[in-house]
């Protein structure tokens, strides 16, 4: 079996690849809205905060229609690298392109994001249905569509996410891997054509990360998109990422799965001893 989804995925042969021990060799600079441009480039990226720098020279490039993964330890800057790309960190120097363009504001509504945290105060008002429902295009004064038209828009993508049962419970009183499911469904009613996903199995338990990666597998082939997965689970990032970047601070190293979940590259990301990363086949 190939864990790596083939489906519309650059030959790994196309990619920039800098191994962890040499600089970055520099992409070229995509300034064009050709189809061949990256969905995702961002060119020497660099943040600081209160004078420590969190991104140094941060550079990738993510093309169509890939799972790619962004692994590091606590603090290694992922949050603030996904933040950076939607427009919502500025960057002290560098540059963030989508869709071949710096005017990020231009093409916010292609990117959905569903962020690491989310603690909604237990007096939040909305139904799922009625947060949902802020969502669709032709309800923008959704108090007054009839509650089946609302639901009928928006049930399709609850089936896919596996919580149509939820449809009429408070947003609330969800548990954490429900509300990350919502919020995923928040973001496919806009279509996007990027998705950000920060961590999304923080809230779920064990069993279900399997289900939910693989969820989001359907979900990304499916909705033909481009993904970006914050993850500390290796085993699921070897399962279904295409491309994996290994951040702490500057990007240690990129590639595919097998490349970057060898000991040298994960010490180098981590910091830390790692034990080589053995992939086992599972019985379906
Ligand atoms: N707004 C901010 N002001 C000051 N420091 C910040 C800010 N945002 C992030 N930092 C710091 O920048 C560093 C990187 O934070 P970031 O949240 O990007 O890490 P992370 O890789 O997402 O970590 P985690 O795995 O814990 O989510 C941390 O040291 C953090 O404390
Ligand atoms: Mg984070």
């Amino acid at each position: 079996m190939n864990p790596i989804p083939s489906k519309s995925l650059l030959n790994p042969a196309d990619r920039v690849k800098s191994p962890c021990s040499c600089g970055h060799q520099q992409p070229p600079r995509a300034g064009d809205n050709s189809p061949n441009s990256p969905v995702v480039e961002v060119i020497q990226g660099e943040v600081a905060f209160n004078g420590t720098r969190v991104l140094r020279g941060v550079t990738l490039r993510i093309p169509q229609g890939e799972i790619v993964a962004l692994i590091g330890p606590n603090g290694s800057g992922k949050t603030t690298l996904l933040r950076s790309i939607l427009g919502l960190q500025r960057l002290d120097a560098g540059e963030v392109r989508l869709f071949g363009t710096s005017d990020l504001s231009s093409v916010m509504s292609r990117v959905g994001y569903v962020p690491q945290k989310l603690s909604l105060d237990r007096s939040f008002p909305l139904s799922v249905r009625e947060f949902l429902a802020l969502r669709l295009k032709q309800t923008h004064s959704w108090l007054w569509q009839s509650r089946r038209a609302v639901a009928d828009a928006i049930r399709p993508t609850l089936v896919e996410m596996g919580v149509e049962p939820l449809l009429e419970r408070p947003m609330a009183g969800l548990s954490g891997g429900q509300l990350q499911r919502v919020l995923i469904a928040f973001s496919l009613l806009q279509e996007p054509d990027l998705l950000l996903l920060d961590e999304p199995t923080a809230g779920v338990d064990t069993p279900g990360e399997q289900s939910f990666y693989e969820m989001i597998g359907r979900v990304h082939q499916r909705h033909k998109l481009t993904v970006i997965l914050v993850s500390h689970d290796l085993s699921m990032v070897y399962r279904h990422a295409s491309w994996v970047y290994a951040l702490n601070g500057v990007i240690c190293c990129e590639g595919t799965p097998e490349q970057v979940m060898n000991a040298d590259s994960l010490k180098q990301a981590y910091g830390i001893h790692v034990a080589p990363y053995h992939h086992h086949h599972h019985a379906q």
